[in-house]
């Protein structure tokens, strides 16, 4: 076989076979195929398209590259969570606890944050002494005991993809939708749950940025998850703004205990019960959608959920009274209003932008290797739709400095305000099951 023969047979609109696909990520795993040929054949499947058979083998061969994750000796169906990537995204440590709390083992590998959007581990570790670096062994057994562990991603996961996304990204090849479903799916994929549900987000915050992008995106997730045996559904999402109105690491933290302990943030409660609710349908453990809900509300209001938090903090090391008294995780040392030059209403709030406002006062990376600061953050004070008069303040930053000018100016061109009266957006879009 040979790798021209394949370029060729893409380009002119070709269905690969399994054996082609299956030598190329192979060979160019091993680094027998050059990166001058993976681009151009990256180029033919962006001009081309391929078949849900050919994303769905993709897939597969991506996750047969390298290692996966063996989650067997957990007993019960295990559900894992997706999400495409938000601003103020703390569902999971809302979702985790509250799947967890009917039953469901909740087996989480998460990743750390770079640029505007804030990693999962980085968050959590506001919690002081929280270990999240722990043995396989260790890992399966707190899973089992207490339904809920979260731990670092290790083993080499789909190498292939790691290769092809950094080829990809400069060669103007990352916006193909079979390519994109295949990199994100292949690393779900090699982390071993029985089934998924996808968060995909839609808006000016995501990455997609419209609806029938995003719908599509879901679409071919949703088609690879389920020719490969798992039971995939997409919850298309709002990331026109972001979630909730905490943005950084410890007040996500914060925001998110409190939702599991009854309050109401809308958005992020709608969004959790959604989420946790598809999750735990496909776990089996409810017959319909309408009776996981109920039953998880439930959950949030009688304090079960908010334990389930407790008990994957103290099992994992963690200072609990940081949980039991929000006011004692880290804290930035100043408050800095940023406010409102005109009167109207909010008509959007550009997530990305804060995002990367909140990185600038030290809570996300620009790079690698920069330290997260867990106490500094963003808190919202008004989100779309909602009256504003001047002078009064749009966020709060929580900052380290006096005067974090790169943050307020990112801030005040994140907001834009109107004079007429503006609704509030959707927050679920749709289904995709
Ligand atoms: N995120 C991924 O993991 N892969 C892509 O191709 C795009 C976004």
């Amino acid at each position: 076989m040979r790798m021209y023969d394949i370029i060729v047979k893409k380009r002119d609109g070709g269905e690969l076979t399994k054996a082609e696909i299956d030598f190329f990520v192979e060979g160019y795993t091993k680094g027998d195929i050059p990166d001058y040929q993976a681009s151009a054949l990256t180029m033919a499947i962006y001009f081309q398209g391929m078949t849900q058979e050919e994303t769905a083998t993709l897939t597969q061969a991506m996750v047969d590259s390298g290692e996966t994750i063996d989650l067997s000796a957990i007993e019960g169906h295990k559900v894992d969570k997706h999400s495409t990537g938000g601003v103020g995204d703390k569902v999971t440590f809302i979702v985790g606890p509250l799947v967890a709390s009917v039953g469901v083992p909740v087996a989480k590998m998460s990743g750390r944050g770079l640029g505007h959007t804030g990693g999962t581990l980085d968050k959590l570790e506001s919690v002081k002494d929280l270990e999240i670096e722990m043995t396989k062994e260790k890992f399966i057994e707190n899973v089992n005991t207490h339904k809920l562990a979260v731990a670092g991603q290790t083993g080499n996961l789909a190498p292939a993809d790691k290769k092809l996304y950094a080829l990809r990204d400069v060669t103007g090849t990352v916006d193909s939708l079979p390519l994109i479903a295949g990199s994100i799916m292949s690393k779900k994929l090699a982390s071993g749950a029985d089934s998924i549900v996808l968060d995909v987000k839609t808006g000016s915050g995501a990455f997609m940025k419209t609806l029938e992008d995003s719908e599509a995106l879901a679409r071919e997730m949703v088609n690879i998850g389920n020719n490969l045996g798992r039971n995939t559904v997409a919850v298309i999402s709002d990331m026109n703004q972001p979630l909730g109105f905490e943005v950084g690491n410890a007040n996500e933290i914060k925001e998110a205990a409190r939702i599991l302990q009854g309050e109401n943030v809308e958005d992020l409660r709608r969004l959790s019960l959604e989420l946790a609710s598809h999750m735990t349908v496909l776990a089996e453990v409810f017959n319909s959608y309408e009776e996981a809900y109920e039953a998880l509300e439930a959950n949030l209001e009688n304090g079960k959920a908010f334990q389930s938090l407790r008990t994957l903090i103290e099992s994992q090391g963690g200072d609990v009274s940081m949980i039991d008294d929000l006011d004692r995780l880290p804290k930035a040392a100043y408050e800095v209003e940023v406010n409102a030059d005109q009167d109207g209403f909010v008509s959007a709030i550009d997530a990305e932008s804060i995002g990367i406002a909140a990185m600038y006062l030290g809570a996300g990376r620009a790079t690698k290797d920069d330290v997260i600061n867990h106490g500094v953050g963003i808190t919202l004070k008004k989100k779309i739709g909602d009256e504003v008069k001047a002078g009064e303040p749009l966020v709060v930053l929580l900052s380290d400095e006096k005067n974090p000018t790169a943050s307020i100016d990112k801030v005040k061109e994140s907001y834009t305000i109107t004079n007429e009266k503006v609704e509030k957006p959707t927050l679920i879009h749709n289904i995709i099951k």
